[in-house]
């Protein structure tokens, strides 16, 4: 790498101090000690979608296979770079993002807008956002099993055309929902998991920060062993 010039480390510091406070925080090593090894599984292929991301979205926006299709106001597919090193998966979309067909564009949006930018990212820029469930569910209820089954298949169709370098699931539901596992976050933070042969990552939904402002420090320690993955 070369030099880093006086500007870039201005704006680095500026971006770090809008996030977390007055405090830095120096990470010595850049991977947590708990670590996993990555266990390959397979990957399940659909080839009868589009291999096209846009073609995808109109292939399937229309979508009635669970209830959500009928009290939906916008089918949320997601946004980003078609050739993003990284995904972002929430769980599902909210009231905003529902409104607009966008995911993560209330208050947890902006926060994730943020960290993006302080590891030099943004959602045109390397990112793919997107959520497990592509649709709302009524007053933002946990997703149910029926509707993850009829909706993974989506998820991973799109994870097979973008192929990331990682995935990062936000929040204890999505973590959970991808793994398929009853965990804690805390028990899922920290490991680098496997989604269908793509490394995975959990940390901090943006919405449990902004609850919980103390937890920034550890998702700010997530975000720089992410951006370590990515930017290898
Ligand atoms: N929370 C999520 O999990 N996804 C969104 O798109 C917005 C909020």
């Amino acid at each position: 790498m070369g030099p880093v010039s006086d500007e870039k480390v201005n704006q680095y510091l500026r971006q770090t101090r809008d996030l977390f406070g007055d405090e830095i925080y120096v990470e010595l090593d850049p991977t947590p000690s708990g670590t996993s090894s990555i266990k390959s599984t397979q990957k399940p292929s659909y080839s009868e979608f589009p291999s096209d991301l846009s073609l995808f979205n109109q292939h399937i926006n229309q979508c009635h296979k669970c209830e959500l299709g009928n009290s939906r106001t916008n089918f949320v597919f997601g946004v980003g770079d078609p050739k993003a090193s990284l995904v972002i998966v929430g769980e599902a979309p909210g009231e905003q993002e529902d409104l607009k067909g966008e995911p993560f564009v209330g208050r947890a949006g902006k926060l994730l807008d943020k960290i993006l930018a302080a590891i030099d990212r943004s959602r045109e820029k390397d990112v793919y956002i997107c959520n497990v469930l592509k649709c709302r569910p009524p007053n933002n209820r946990d997703p149910l099993a029926s509707e993850v089954s009829e909706c993974e298949p989506y998820l991973i169709h799109q994870i097979n055309l973008i192929r990331p370098k990682l995935i990062v699931a936000l929040g204890r539901v999505a973590g959970k929902t991808l793994l398929n596992v009853d965990n804690s976050l805390k028990s899922m933070r920290g490991q680098l998991h496997d989604y269908h042969g793509t490394p995975l990552i959990v940390t901090y939904h943006p919405a449990a920060l902004l609850r919980n402002p103390n937890w920034k420090t550890d998702a700010w320690k997530d975000f720089k062993w992410i951006r370590s993955i990515i930017d290898a």
